[in-house]
């Protein structure tokens, strides 16, 4: 092996040896550098007798392209081996806060939610939304409670201070929803409008001042008492089982005639209010633009916290509130 293949394997072994980037780089004065043995050897050619000087000159620069070119290779090569770690090491890991064994699960109340529309939108329903805060018009008004109203009153309104005193409020019913869909929708109309609702109530054991609730509205041809006490048959049964019955009680609400509150069933043989309902008052219709004498409907409304109360059997409706994960992940 000539002088210049040697100096060129040490060279190309001390490059394979670097482990990192840096150590490479400072490698390269003295493999490539102006003190390097290659370096030093291309001077001392013009010591040789010329005839010698052309074939050691090309072996020299074979020598040299060949440490060049393994700096280079092992360069890349260390170059993206870094690259690949740091992009491992330093990736966001956004699932790492998620324990594998305990995920978590969705809220009692979102449940609930999403069971009864699914058992809604399996009888044709689609699913409605409005606003959380209203005006006087969509949340009493047009639902035939005028300011006189005694009805009113009994709403424990929370209200917004926004114009004329009592003219916006957070809703205290998900009612409005069926005015702002007849308005926008022309019948035939199926809906279900699940919301967040808002009254002056302190909170209690059967009570919350922020709750949910679900309305439904149907507005079709020949619509009957009779298909509203099976459309809530149908819904109580596929929500809590086949057993359960219901049954409805007669009632007042402004914006149905006539109204009822539902009842279901309880293994005691008692009946546990669930919500109200009724044919939609001929009134609302007109409100809205829809001819009573073309078209009718009915329409029921109830609490879904209530309904998780009853289903989960809490003794206290503030416990879905609470927010103690040890209750919650029960369910
Ligand atoms: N909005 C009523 C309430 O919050 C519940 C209700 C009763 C809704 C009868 C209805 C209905 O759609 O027909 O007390």
């Amino acid at each position: 092996m000539s002088f210049y293949e040697t100096l060129a394997n040490d060279a190309v072994a001390a490059i394979e040896d670097a482990a990192d980037v840096e150590t490479l780089d400072g490698l390269r004065p003295t493999l490539l550098g102006k003190k390097a043995g290659l370096t030093s050897a291309k001077s001392q050619l013009g010591t040789l007798e010329p005839d010698q000087r052309k074939e050691a000159g090309q072996r020299l620069n074979v020598a040299r392209q060949l440490v060049e070119a393994a700096f280079a290779s092992r360069r890349d090569a260390l170059a993206a081996s870094a690259r690949a770690e740091a992009l491992e090491t330093e990736r966001l890991d956004l699932t790492e806060f998620q324990s594998k064994t305990s995920p978590g699960h969705l809220h009692l109340v979102t449940q609930a939610r999403d069971r009864l529309e699914d058992v809604f939108v399996g009888m044709g329903y689609t699913i409605a939304e409005g606003p959380e805060v209203e005006t006087a018009w969509y949340n009493f008004e047009a639902l035939n409670i005028p300011e006189w109203h005694p009805a009113r009153g009994s709403f424990d309104t929370i209200f917004v201070n926004l114009g004329e005193p009592e003219a916006v409020m957070l809703r205290s019913h998900t009612s409005p929803v069926q005015i702002r869909t007849m308005e926008n929708q022309k019948p035939p109309i199926y809906i279900i409008a699940p919301g967040r609702t808002f009254r002056t109530d302190t909170a209690d054991a059967t009570h919350l001042p922020a709750f949910n609730q679900i309305e439904g509205l149907v507005i079709d041809r020949n619509i009957t008492m009779g298909d509203l006490a099976g459309t809530i048959d149908t819904f109580v049964r596929a929500f809590f089982g086949e057993e359960v019955k219901s049954r409805l009680r007669p009632s007042y609400f402004p914006f149905t005639e006539p109204s009822a509150e539902f009842d279901i069933s309880r293994d005691d043989g008692s009946w546990l209010e669930l919500g109200g309902c009724g044919m939609v008052n001929p009134q609302v219709l007109r409100n809205c633009g829809i001819d009573p004498d073309e078209w009718q409907g009915f329409a029921f409304g109830f609490g879904i916290d209530r309904l998780a109360v009853m289903r989960y059997q809490l003794d206290d409706i503030r416990e879905l509130v609470n927010n103690d994960v040890r209750f919650l992940r029960q369910f």
